[in-house]
């Protein structure tokens, strides 16, 4: 099984590289932010909630966001494996997303750290807000999505360097010339 956290700080590219990886080693897609739009769209309860946290740029509380992951997870048809893209977020989420696949006798095979410095980061947001009209999409929230990316995901970094699991990715540069070094890192597994 071949699972992958595809990591990185809000605009480092999760999304369109996670489309590539998919179709190229045929795997299970989970995006909590997609998930959570989906119920912020359908206008269910979960979604009121989602959207007074993705709003204000904040995170969900760990335990709503683990049991989401939990219940996605179970649903899914059997695949080579799963790419979990904005998940984990915290340590709190790592911890479970290892208890939970290991219960299934797997483990997190990689974590691929697309690095992007933050005023490219602040440019693909602004034009992408500007293109698709994403909500939080807007100056005020980037600033708070990243002060959060910098202060509660980004120790994420540290504890799978100690897993054994962390890959660095240089997230600027092309589309096809980073999905190229992610091949390259995924095949040399
Ligand atoms: P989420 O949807 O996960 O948002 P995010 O992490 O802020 O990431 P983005 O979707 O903005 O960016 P991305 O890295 O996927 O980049 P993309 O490929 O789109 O989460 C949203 C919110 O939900 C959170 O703030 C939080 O409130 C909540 N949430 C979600 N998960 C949670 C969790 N686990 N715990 C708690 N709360 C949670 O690319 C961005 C743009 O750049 C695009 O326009 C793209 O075309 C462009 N682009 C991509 N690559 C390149 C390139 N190489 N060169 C130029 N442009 C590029």
């Amino acid at each position: 099984m071949l699972n992958i956290v595809i990591f990185g700080a809000p605009g480092s590219g999760k999304g369109t590289q996670s489309e590539r990886i998919i179709e190229k080693f045929g795997l299970n897609h989970i995006s909590t932010g997609d998930v959570l739009r989906a119920e912020i769209k359908n206008e269910t309860a979960l979604g009121k909630t989602a959207k007074g946290y993705i709003d204000q740029g904040q995170l969900l509380p760990d335990e709503l966001i683990i049991n989401i992951l939990a219940s996605v997870l179970d649903g899914m048809k059997e695949s080579k494996g799963v790419i979990f893209d904005g998940f984990p977020r915290t340590i709190p989420q790592a911890e479970a997303l290892k208890v939970m696949l290991n219960e299934r006798g797997q483990d997190v095979s990689v974590m691929l750290d697309l690095d992007v410095p933050e005023e490219e980061l602040v440019t693909r947001l602004l034009k992408r807000g500007e293109e698709c009209g994403r909500a939080d999409d807007n100056m005020e929230t980037i600033k708070k999505r990243l002060l959060v990316y910098n202060t509660q995901t980004s120790p994420l970094k540290e504890y799978y360097k100690k897993e054994g699991k962390y890959q660095y990715i240089k997230g600027l540069g092309t589309m096809e010339g980073i999905f190229s070094d992610i091949v390259s890192a995924v095949e040399s597994l």
